[in-house]
């Protein structure tokens, strides 16, 4: 790991795409109108990345506690992603970008899962930037499962308990192939992690704005970038 990552770009960006909702309601507009326009800077930090040769973009779109909002706002939400999906397929197969779902994406409406398959699918050869959209997700039930399937394993004679890395461990996390966060960003006002990527944010730097998601433009994003670059990161050394 290098001693320090100053003025070097990250590789992995993972955002908290927090705000919709708050956008909408002081527009007198409805929750999913909120989702609806926190799809464009989607397009735009993508492409934003892209130049700033971000490797890996890691948008958490949809969490387990997610499932408790009204079922209205679900559908929506789902029904919009299948769209993004269908509309941008074409354009990630062209520029490069290999998609992928990460999370208890069983849970999802077969719509979504479908549409989801096939555009991962389609850009699997795509190797510039891996864009990872977690959508049923939460860490804690990404590490149970990681657990569970290593004392399956175990029990079944298949590995030696003594003997699993952090590797072997990382392996079984539906996250499993994307290297660690260099920087997370929060758009939205909370300073939190919410249940986002626990195991590969161990040493990420944190960037928390005010900017609801739907306003977080170009610009927004470069600060960010800059912001962290001008970190030093000791990861636990001195
Ligand atoms: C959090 O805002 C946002 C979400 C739960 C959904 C994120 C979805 C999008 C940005 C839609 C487009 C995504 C893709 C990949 C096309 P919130 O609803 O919790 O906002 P609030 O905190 O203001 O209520």
């Amino acid at each position: 790991m290098p001693d320090s990552q100053e003025h070097s770009p990250p590789q992995h960006v993972a955002i908290i795409m927090d705000g919709n909702g708050r956008w909408a309601e002081a527009r007198g507009r409805s929750r999913s109108e909120g989702h609806l326009a926190g799809a464009e800077p989607v397009r735009t930090i993508l492409k934003a990345a892209h130049r700033q040769k971000v490797r890996y973009l890691t948008l958490y779109a949809f969490s387990t506690e997610n499932w408790a909002r009204s079922k209205e706002e679900v559908e929506n939400l789902f029904s919009l992603l299948v769209r993004y999906l269908d509309s941008e397929t074409a354009e990630l197969l062209t520029s490069g970008v290999r998609l992928r779902g990460v999370g208890d994406t069983g849970r999802l409406p077969e719509a979504t899962r479908a549409a989801l398959a096939q555009a991962e699918e389609l850009t699997a050869g795509n190797t510039e930037l891996t864009l990872s959209l977690a959508l049923s997700y939460g860490s804690r039930a990404e590490l149970t499962q990681a657990a569970r399937n290593l004392a399956q394993e175990a029990q079944k004679g298949l590995i030696d308990p003594s003997a699993v890395t952090e590797e072997d461990f990382a392996r079984r996390l539906w996250t499993g192939i994307l290297p660690e966060v260099d920087l997370l960003i929060r758009t939205g006002g909370d300073q939190r992690i919410s249940n986002f990527l626990l195991w590969h944010l161990a040493y990420a730097e944190l960037y928390f704005t005010d900017t609801l998601w739907p306003d977080f433009g170009e610009e927004d994003f470069l600060l960010a970038l800059n912001d962290f670059q001008g970190r030093r990161r000791r990861f636990g050394r001195a």
